[in-house]
């Protein structure tokens, strides 16, 4: 069967996708926006990441209608899952179960004490209403005793899984070893149980960032979601007592993500999405063009409004046509460090030449 650049067969094409097959004699073009997302062909490469943008089925509706391509569902905690458990088994006790970095969740926590159930009815209700993929999201910290739900989720119909794995490497008796290798063992566990594309969401908090990437990419998941941003306490200096800092990102915290999908690009075997700081459609575009094959965004909805996403695929379109780009593959990988002219630029972390002759005055 023959496939076009993005992957897809001739005959999976859509109406739209082969109005432009047809019309590329035309002064106007219609961009073929679609892209792989590990085994899922999406429209476009603009992903709702997990947030509380995407835990109703009104605001996921809302999602599709300005345009995202697929939807992240607010994650559920692994603490959760366990707590449905022990109420389902009559033996109602969260002590023992929660982690630290939890139990502030549960303090404040008003939502319904059988959180797991209604995850997997928002699923079901998602699926009925959208045409779109719909993402499930896992937060975990280890593969003990949660990692039967998957299943459910799978068949609670969704598209895919994303497990987002949040583990700070502060416990300085742990190796680094010891540290990375929790997560093979979660994708382990979860691809005995499901078949679902998987998706892990990571922090660059590893101690070989480049190997670690490579050796998850080859477990066999579908992509890597570069990177999550964790909460992170602040200090507030009147009071003397700890805060929170920025819950939502600026433009300014691309760089992280951008830097790390373009040494990774095409050199793993799963899709590379890019998260963080894509408040823009050039902020999307810079991440295509480093080698990602989609974006996840969240914080720009909640500054600008979901609608906002609207503009932000018209502008990264209307870029698109003013490069005399059709296709996401006629760009994407274009500066990845394995492409660029200039690969040595992303492996500087103390460049010279720019602290050397940074003005004094601004
Ligand atoms: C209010 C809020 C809630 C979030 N909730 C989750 C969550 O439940 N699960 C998750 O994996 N990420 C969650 N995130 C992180 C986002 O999915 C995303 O990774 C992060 O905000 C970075 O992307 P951005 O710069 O586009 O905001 C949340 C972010 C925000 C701002």
């Amino acid at each position: 069967m023959t496939e076009d650049a993005a992957g897809i067969p001739a005959t999976r094409k859509t109406s739209r996708e082969r109005a432009f097959n047809r019309s590329t004699n035309c002064n106007t073009l219609l961009m073929n926006l679609t892209t792989q997302y590990g085994r899922l062909t999406l429209k476009n490469p603009f992903v709702a990441g997990s947030s509380g943008l995407t835990d109703s089925v009104d605001s996921l509706v809302e999602l599709e209608r300005a345009g995202a391509a697929a939807v992240v569902l607010k994650s559920l905690f692994e603490e959760e899952i366990l707590n449905d458990m022990k109420l389902q088994l009559g033996t109602m006790s969260s002590s023992g179960f929660v982690y630290p970095e939890t139990l502030d969740f549960y303090k404040y926590y008003d939502g319904p004490k059988e959180s797991a159930s209604s995850y997997l009815d928002l699923i079901q209700k998602a699926k009925a209403k959208l045409s779109i993929p719909v993402i499930a999201s896992i937060n975990c910290m280890d593969a003990e005793n949660w990692t039967y739900f998957p299943k459910q989720v799978e068949q609670a119909g969704a598209d895919a899984l994303e497990l987002n794995i949040f583990n700070l490497p502060s416990d300085m008796n742990k190796s680094p070893l010891e540290n990375e290798q929790v997560y093979f063992e979660i994708i382990r566990k979860v691809q005995s149980q499901v078949k679902l594309p998987l998706f892990l969401k990571i922090s660059y908090y590893a101690s070989s960032l480049a190997a670690f990437i490579k050796e998850l990419s080859e477990t066999g998941i579908d992509g890597l979601v570069l990177f999550n941003r964790f909460y992170n306490p602040d200090i507030d200096i009147d009071s003397l007592e700890l805060t929170s800092g920025a819950i939502l990102s600026n433009p300014q915290d691309i760089y992280q993500s951008l830097r790390w999908v373009a040494i990774m690009a095409d050199r793993v075997p799963c899709s590379l999405i890019g998260s963080t700081g894509i408040h823009n459609a050039n902020g999307a575009i810079k991440q295509i063009l480093a080698g990602a094959t989609a974006v996840q965004i969240t914080s720009t909805l909640y500054k600008n409004g979901i609608p906002y996403l609207t503009q932000i695929i018209n502008q990264f379109e209307t870029w698109m046509q003013s490069k005399n780009y059709h296709q996401l593959s006629d760009f994407r990988g274009k500066l990845s460090q394995k492409n660029s002219e200039n690969p040595a630029v992303y492996a500087r972390t103390q460049f010279m030449h720019y602290y050397r002759n940074f003005p004094k005055e601004l």
